[in-house]
């Protein structure tokens, strides 16, 4: 991997306009009835978030590791609330080739994007539906830029060109972190680096509050 490039913590630039939760996924299911781009719920991020009150019962915490929560789900997308105790942090993964956009509601976030330069089984990512059979024992990562998430911050995003990344709460900052999540197609799993161990393997996702 090589060295880190990090970008200064943005300040907020955004202000969403709170409103219930009901609307917020109404307007969701909408958009997820037309063509899903990546600017559209963009646009609706930034405009749009679930107001403090509502939020509060997708709020699940555990000591060791942050919690997904559900709070809509249909065939062509998904919203969820993470929870991130302190010192969190996501093995490096993929998102199967979907699009998604995260969007801070308290704390920080550091999200570390990274681009596959070459591994030794690239045949298993020809393949439907998902975006790799895994299974490569020699990996070759390359460690792109850093970016902090912070509430009313510029949405992080990955998409079909940045797909690999993981997600840090360090435990340094000492405060813990709410996220929320929309993934499209909804992902049921992902693909995990370990490159310490030069190996990669396709994890099942789970809610937490199901
Ligand atoms: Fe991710």
């Amino acid at each position: 991997m090589e060295t880190q490039k990090i970008s200064p913590v943005p300040q907020a630039v955004y202000s969403p306009e709170p409103v219930p939760a009901g609307q917020f996924v109404e307007g969701i299911r909408e958009l997820s009835r037309g063509l899903i781009t990546k600017q559209k719920i963009y646009d609706y991020l930034v405009r749009y978030e679930i107001r403090p009150a509502d939020l509060e019962q997708y709020k699940n915490w555990l000591p060791d590791r942050h919690t997904r929560n559900k709070i809509f789900r249909n065939e062509m997308i998904e919203v969820m609330l993470i929870c991130w105790p302190v010192g969190a942090i996501t093995p490096l993964h993929t998102h199967n080739g979907q699009l998604g956009w995260m969007t801070m509601i308290e704390g920080k976030l550091k999200v570390e994007n990274y681009r596959k330069i070459d591994c030794n089984r690239p045949e298993a990512q020809q393949v439907v539906g998902i975006d790799c059979l895994t299974g490569a024992t020699k990996i070759e990562m390359q460690h792109l830029q850093d970016e902090f998430a912070v509430p009313g911050g510029p949405l992080n995003t990955v998409d079909k060109t940045q797909t690999i990344h993981r997600i840090i709460n360090a435990a340094e900052w000492n405060q813990r972190a709410v996220s929320m999540h929309v993934y499209s197609l909804p992902i049921d799993s992902c693909v995990v680096f370990d490159m310490d161990a030069q190996r990669c393997f396709r994890r099942d996702l789970k809610y937490d509050n199901e």
